[in-house]
């Protein structure tokens, strides 16, 4: 495992049964707090962006805003919110998706991605890959290319890699 990996690693706090009995839910925020692990991360999460050509970032809310604003700073390029339904103001594209219990619903300025742009998704967790998926769908709807989805964690007992990867449509899925 590379040094960052071990950084990052030791500042995810598994805090269980939450948020209900049974889950293990992953803390990130010792990491944010750390400030040589949250640059750690933004550098690399930075770096794939990169690589991959990204234009724009687009974070999911919303501990995805919490990483992809630095990252799109570090990389130089535009960020645009991805948000639960409701929450932006101006004209939008939406696109709802199911959970296990119901339904959910992402939404994007519509004027924020164009044909044109290349842009890289990121979110802290990637777990059943139902809202990354959503994200995909929203980003191509408004005419603009998915370069990749970098997130900090992949729970891979949920499924959500094999889940996506035709959404994907050959994309990178990095998990760090
Ligand atoms: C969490 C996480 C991802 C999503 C992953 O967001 O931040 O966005 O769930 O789950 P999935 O792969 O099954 O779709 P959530 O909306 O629960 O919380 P947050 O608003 O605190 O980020």
């Amino acid at each position: 495992m590379t040094d960052v990996k071990e950084l990052l690693l030791s500042r995810i706090r598994d805090v269980p049964d939450y948020p209900q009995p049974g889950v293990m839910f992953k803390d990130i925020t010792p990491l944010l707090a750390d400030p040589t692990a949250f640059s750690a991360l933004t550098d690399a999460l930075a770096d794939l962006c990169v690589r991959y050509g990204a234009t724009k970032i687009v974070g999911l809310e919303a501990r995805g805003f919490i990483l992809a604003a630095p990252v799109a700073v570090r990389a130089g390029v535009g960020f645009i919110p991805v948000r639960k339904a409701g929450k932006l103001p101006g004209a939008t594209l939406a696109q709802s998706y199911e959970l296990e219990y119901g339904q959910a619903e992402i939404e994007v300025h519509a004027e924020d991605l164009a044909v044109g742009d290349r842009v890289m998704v990121i979110d802290d967790v990637l777990a059943t890959g139902g809202t990354a998926e959503a994200s995909l769908q929203l980003i191509r709807r408004a005419g603009a290319e998915v370069a990749g989805l970098a997130v900090l964690m992949e729970l891979g007992f949920l499924g959500g890699r094999p889940r996506l990867e035709p959404a994907l449509e050959g994309t990178p899925l990095e998990a760090l």
